[in-house]
């Protein structure tokens, strides 16, 4: 089983996009794939477009209260940090529980999936209590991270700051997903350029906006060959 860490550079940039997306690409081809979201803010019970639902629903699992209960045990109604809604909702995030959860495979039973990915909670520099961040909690499940950022202007400082925090704390950047922005100073193509020169060892893919969104997945360029099935020799070459 390969496990991944999706964080990003920012709220509300693509994690949850891109993750749905690997998981229809790699159940296509016939991969097993769990996702958790274990820590949710801004959450109500019933909203189908939350993102455990839209996680679920990549999974063609039912988004029933027990599934979201299930792979997001962390669920806080206000949108705010997750340090503070915790804070204001008396229910404080243990930390080496939400560690253990996240290896776990709850809607896998027996059965190990290929491909296990966790989604984060905001950005990397995120608290999740009075001490942890979002990077302590990578850090710790030791997993490689997928960087979701965006396009905007402003993303480049964002993500290589981001990249700089996880790089100091050990945390190897599988990839760096580009997920394109509505409003973008410049292509696509010469954000990700950017990109690769800063962080000539990672992956920097791109994922041009999808205007029918998640439902038109297959319209998505493989992110999955690239990222998890070509060699490393090979995915270094086509990297450059
Ligand atoms: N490449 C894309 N094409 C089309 N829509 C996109 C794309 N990337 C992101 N979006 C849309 O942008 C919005 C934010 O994306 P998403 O919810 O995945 O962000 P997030 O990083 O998971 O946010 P959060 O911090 O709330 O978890 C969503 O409405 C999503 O559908
Ligand atoms: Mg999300």
């Amino acid at each position: 089983m390969k496990s991944y860490f999706v964080t990003s550079s920012g709220t509300d940039v693509g994690k949850t996009f891109v993750t749905a997306i690997l998981a229809r690409q790699l159940r296509k081809q016939s991969f097993r794939v769990e996702l958790l979201k274990p820590v949710i803010t801004g959450f109500s019970v019933g909203d189908r477009n939350c993102d455990s639902a839209i996680l679920l629903e990549s999974l063609d699992q039912n988004a029933e209260a027990d599934h979201i209960v299930a792979i997001s045990p962390w669920r806080y109604n206000e949108p705010i940090s997750p340090d503070m809604a915790a804070q204001r909702e008396g229910r404080p995030i243990d930390f080496d529980e939400l560690v253990r959860f996240s290896k776990t495979n709850p809607l896998s039973g027996d059965t190990s999936p290929d491909f296990h990915f966790v989604e984060g909670i905001g950005g990397v520099m995120v608290p999740l209590t009075e001490k942890k961040t979002v990077l302590d909690w990578i850090h710790e499940l030791g997993y490689p991270a997928i960087l979701v950022v965006g396009s905007y202007l402003g993303s480049l400082n964002h993500t290589l700051i981001s990249a700089m925090a996880l790089e100091r704390r050990g945390v190897e950047i599988a990839a760096v997903i580009v997920s394109e922005s509505t409003l973008q100073p410049v292509p696509l193509a010469d954000t990700v350029g950017t990109l690769k020169r800063f962080l000539p060892a990672s992956h920097v893919l791109p994922l041009p906006r999808l205007t029918g969104g998640l439902d038109a997945w297959q319209e998505a360029p493989d992110l999955v060959t690239p990222l998890f099935l070509e060699a490393p020799e090979a995915a270094a070459a086509g990297a450059s």
